[in-house]
């Protein structure tokens, strides 16, 4: 069997159940929008052609301010860890927040909305953040003891206090590692072995859904769980949601845990001098899902990350100094760090932090939320789209707001949700976005530039400026535009954004993102390095692509990238469970949803109990936005003769399409009986 067929056979992957919705026709921005966008000049595409790489960045790079400027745009020396900027001295925290008190020190740099409408609207200017990130600097140094290069980890919700945490690491050149809040104590343990951190940095409580939720708890596991494999976290710093007042019901643990407003009294006033960092010295890491059950921590660098999201924030986003703008993902997510933190301060812009969900307590908070601070900008995921739609189709009509710009990032938006998007959210006025990127790629890959490219529903657009997508098939044959195939997308040259590697994994960075289709893995030259980007995609004639889902075995559940194999290793946790297979279910709201096979160990009976202890253990492993939409216990997994589970045929009958011909299956019965299971 060929490598491909074997691929065939034994997957299911997204891009197999996505909607092959139609070519919709183009949306233009209006006349107004136009008018004031930042980006109106079409020659920026040539400016940025393959003729003109890799010089073209430095039009994102002379966005930052630089303590000294780069000698080499592109090193390819190692490839293919790319180097840029290189010789450039730069300070992320500094380019964020020092470099706007000149002139807008009083401005509003982070409007900070608790979930609970009844509790004050905060605003803290450049000024304040200054201020904070200062102080909190001082603890890092003086009291943790850590300096450039230090990783530590944040297990943090949506609040101020985490942008502070994140600005005050890069004021020092630390490495930090934010691990979405709503993961699991044992998820943050991981990432906190794997980075090696012996600092987490964490908050007693936050709200959600109308409820408080003590989070410190999982701090408690996560340091136990480390401890387990050899890492010792030393310390525990613990913001308080409400500061001098502690809102967990988990104790302190003397001498690890420690209140960060205690410990501040000590560094009011403290000032830090920014270090100045190499270009390519780490900013963060970014932990994401892959083909396996372990996490991988993306590199992010400092100088070309922060020149690829400030350049894109600008010109994607339209950001001026005078928008309120809001990008309602967690910071958490790469979307978070990269379009609510590091992109929009760098700009100087006033960026919105809301600590709660979209529905609560009605539908008509985000809009009650845009008409109060006057957002003028707004950033979501199809999968909150399609929600607020379906629980309040109407409710936007009922306030008062004007957005400009609407973004749209994640997954792919189906036509009819976008058009309510423009519709109704928009009013039929706002310039709207579709941005197709990845953790690993630190900002966007295609979009349209708002002013310059018409908008299509169902369609991220081309290629960014810099960006040279390539979609190739399963022999490396390039499929060109209006080819009418879907294949792999990949890119063809490298970006500042993209991340540098996989944390202490070269092999597998470039195992799985350069090899399928590098020209001679002994080159220096980056034409020889398309990377991959686990995407399938096709091109329409006028170049703008749309993404159908992942190829590998990553799923996206409203908007989260998950592993199937971290599910399936949560699940094996289960001492009753043989086997596990996760395969991605088509679902209205979240997009996709996980289903859960397992097979049982002999002599074990099936009962809604295990099922129970099954879908309990994903939650403990990784948290609640894993858990499955069912556990189905099946009396044997549909197998390949060769022993190879057959997700694909799982995944067919999850979805109630065809399972296709599966007498060549091992076990050819056991397809009839899950099917009955299944579909009833
Ligand atoms: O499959 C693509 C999908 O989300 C994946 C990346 O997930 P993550 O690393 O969590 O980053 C999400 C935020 C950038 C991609 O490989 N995806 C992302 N944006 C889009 C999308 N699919 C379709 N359209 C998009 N705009």
């Amino acid at each position: 069997m060929t490598e491909k067929e074997k691929r065939e056979v034994t997957e299911v992957s997204e891009a197999q159940i996505a909607v092959h919705w139609q070519e919709e026709g183009y949306y233009h921005a209006s006349p107004k929008f136009i008018a004031q966008a930042n980006m109106t000049d079409e020659t920026v595409y040539d400016r940025f052609s393959l003729d003109n790489f890799p010089n073209c960045f430095k039009e994102y790079a002379d966005l930052l301010d630089w303590y000294e400027y780069w000698h080499t745009t592109l090193d390819t020396s190692d490839a293919p860890c790319w180097k840029w900027f290189v010789g450039g001295k730069i300070n992320a925290s500094y380019n964020c927040v020092d470099r706007h008190l000149a002139k807008n020190k009083n401005k509003t740099a982070i409007h900070f909305v608790p979930e609970l409408e009844e509790e004050k609207v905060e605003h803290i200017t450049y000024q304040e953040l200054y201020v904070r990130v200062n102080e909190f600097t001082a603890i890092l140094q003086d009291f943790c003891g850590l300096k450039a290069g230090d990783r530590v980890t944040l297990h943090m919700p949506m609040v101020p206090e985490l942008a502070i945490t994140m600005l005050a690491c890069a004021r020092l050149g630390v490495i930090h590692s934010q691990v979405f809040g709503g993961f699991s104590g044992k998820a943050c343990s991981d990432r906190i072995v794997d980075s090696k951190s012996d600092v987490l940095i964490t908050m007693d409580a936050y709200y959600r859904g109308g409820k408080i939720l003590d989070h410190k708890e999982k701090a408690d596991i996560a340091v136990a769980e480390a401890a387990k494999e050899n890492q010792k976290v030393q310390k525990v710093l613990v913001w308080q949601r409400y500061p001098g007042k502690y809102s967990a019901q988990t104790p302190m643990v003397d001498g690890r845990d420690f209140f960060v407003n205690d410990l501040l009294k000590k560094y009011y006033g403290k000032r830090i001098e920014p270090v100045r960092m190499p270009a390519e010295a780490p900013l963060f890491l970014m932990y994401t899902s892959g083909t396996t059950g372990k996490p991988k921590g993306c590199q992010h660098s400092t100088g070309g990350y922060l020149a690829y999201v400030t350049g894109t924030s600008k010109y994607v986003q339209d950001i001026h100094p005078e928008d309120v703008y809001w990008c309602m993902a967690d910071i958490g997510w790469i979307t978070g760090h990269s379009y609510i933190v590091y992109g929009p301060l760098a700009l100087g812009a006033s960026t919105v932090i809301f600590e709660g969900i979209p529905n609560y307590p009605d539908a008509g908070r985000c809009w009650r939320i845009a008409q109060d601070l006057d957002v003028n900008i707004f950033h979501t995921a199809p999968t909150t789209i399609r929600a607020l739609r379906k629980i309040g189709p109407d409710e936007p009509r009922k306030y008062n707001y004007f957005f400009k710009h609407m973004t749209t990032v994640g997954e792919p938006i189906e036509p009819e949700v976008w058009r309510w998007y423009h519709e109704v959210v928009g009013k039929g006025k706002a310039a709207i976005v579709d941005t197709w990127w990845q953790t690993e790629t630190g900002g966007f890959l295609c979009s349209t530039l708002p002013a310059l490219k018409p908008m299509k529903p169902g369609s991220a657009g081309p290629g960014m400026p810099g960006i040279h997508p390539i979609i190739f098939d399963e022999d490396g044959n390039t499929l060109p535009k209006g080819a009418g195939k879907a294949g792999n997308i990949c890119i063809q040259n490298p970006w500042p954004g993209g991340f540098q590697t996989i944390w202490g994994d070269r092999d597998r960075f470039v195992r799985q993102y350069y090899t399928r289709y590098c020209k001679n893995p002994a080159s220096k030259d980056w034409r020889d390095w398309p990377y991959l980007t686990g995407d399938a995609a096709v091109e329409a004639p006028d170049g703008y692509i749309r993404i159908l889902g992942r190829i590998d075995d990553v799923i996206n559940v409203s908007g989260h990238r998950l592993g199937t194999k971290e599910l399936e290793s949560a699940a094996l946790v289960v001492p009753e469970v043989a086997e596990a297979a996760v395969v991605p279910v088509k679902h209205d709201i979240k997009g996709i949803e996980p289903d859960l096979y397992v097979a049982l160990k002999p002599g074990v009976a099936a009962t809604p109990e295990l099922a129970k202890k099954i879908s309990d253990a994903i939650v403990r492993e990784i948290g609640p936005i894993a858990k499955p939409r069912k556990v189905w216990i099946v009396p044997d997994m549909p197998k390949t003769r060769s022993g190879k589970i057959m997700r694909r045929v799982l995944g067919s009958i999850s979805n109630k399409s065809d399972v296709g011909d599966v007498m060549t299956l091992a076990n050819p019965e056991v397809v009839e009986l899950i099917t009955k299971m299944v579909q009833g």
